[in-house]
């Protein structure tokens, strides 16, 4: 039903399909934990036409109408917009799918998906998307001239200590696969997606929870170290099959909203 044709209008023209299959796994849960438990399982799901691909009741019912845009088990394309979600840390998933919900981040089309659902809710979809572990397509050949790789190379791993600008790896991790629980990746996510989310925390479209040091950073950059950044990163393999590091080599050099403070792996080895 939602297997619709690989283009960017997907999204738009299966949203109703996917919208009412959500609202279908929605219903169907509310209505197993109304049954008393000496009755059969009631489960509307089993009897939509969806029930022969799909384990009734299970998550992968439940998060159907986010495979319309996130790809199959949430693994996006690079060649589009929509940022991959399977395997990144639970408790970043989590926080953005909060952030969605409480306007602290907005995409309309998926945001009603999302608005009345509670936070256990959003988190059992944030882990079942964490656990996927799905290989990364290699990345697009860059498109801009090599200097201004250069110096989107140079951002992400040194920063510039004048600008007051850190190392984004310091946070993110040496592979840029993101830290567990809360920190993401910074691989495998389309150019423009990049793009977009450092324009949106410059301008205050996208914001996180306090202090919300994403935002301090994006403002020190300049649209073409914005640009010089996200060619970069989009133009990297993504090394060790994307996992998200347990340790940082040092502390962070800011705090962030929703993250607890990362190991430092010298002081975590012991
Ligand atoms: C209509 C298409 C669409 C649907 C359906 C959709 N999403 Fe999204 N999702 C997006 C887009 C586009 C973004 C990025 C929005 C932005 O610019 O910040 C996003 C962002 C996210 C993010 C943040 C990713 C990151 O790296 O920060 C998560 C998590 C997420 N979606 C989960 C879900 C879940 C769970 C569902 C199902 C309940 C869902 N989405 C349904 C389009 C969709
Ligand atoms: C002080 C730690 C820290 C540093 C340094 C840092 N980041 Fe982040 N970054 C984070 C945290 C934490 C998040 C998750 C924020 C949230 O919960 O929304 C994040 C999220 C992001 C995202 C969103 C990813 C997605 O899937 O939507 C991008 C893009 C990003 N950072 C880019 C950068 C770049 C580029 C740099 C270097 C110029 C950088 N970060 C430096 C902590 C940091």
């Amino acid at each position: 039903m939602i297997d619709c044709p690989r283009s960017l209008l997907r999204p738009v023209v299966c949203l109703p399909a996917a919208a009412a299959l959500l609202a279908l796994a929605l219903s169907a849960d509310a209505a197993a934990q109304t049954v008393p438990p000496s009755s059969a399982p009631a489960n509307p799901v089993a009897t939509a036409s969806t029930a022969a691909t799909v384990p009734a009741s299970s998550m992968a019912s439940r998060v159907l109408a986010c495979t319309a845009c996130h790809g199959k088990e949430g693994r996006a394309t690079p060649d589009g917009y929509f940022p991959r979600i399977a395997g990144k840390p639970a408790g970043y998933l989590t926080n953005q799918l909060l952030n969605f919900r409480d306007g602290r981040r907005s995409y309309p089309q998926m945001g009603y998906l999302i608005e009345h659902l509670t936070d256990d809710y959003l988190r059992e979809m944030a882990e079942y998307f964490a656990a996927q572990d799905l290989p990364y397509p290699p990345p697009l050949a860059p498109q801009v001239p090599p200097a201004v790789l250069e110096r989107g190379r140079v951002l992400v791993r040194r920063g510039d200590v004048a600008r007051n600008i850190p190392a984004c790896v310091a946070c993110h991790g040496a592979a840029m696969t993101g830290v567990v629980p809360s920190i993401p990746g910074l691989l495998g996510l389309p150019r423009d997606y990049l793009n977009s989310q450092l324009g949106a925390w410059k301008t205050g479209q996208r914001r996180a929870h306090l202090p919300d040091c994403m935002a301090d950073i994006a403002r020190q950059l300049t649209p073409d170290d914005v640009s010089a950044v996200s060619a970069w990163l989009a133009a990297q393999p993504v090394a060790a099959g994307g996992k998200p590091a347990r340790t940082l080599p040092a502390a962070m050099p800011a705090r962030c909203g929703g993250v607890a403070e990362v190991p430092v792996a010298a002081a975590a080895a012991r």
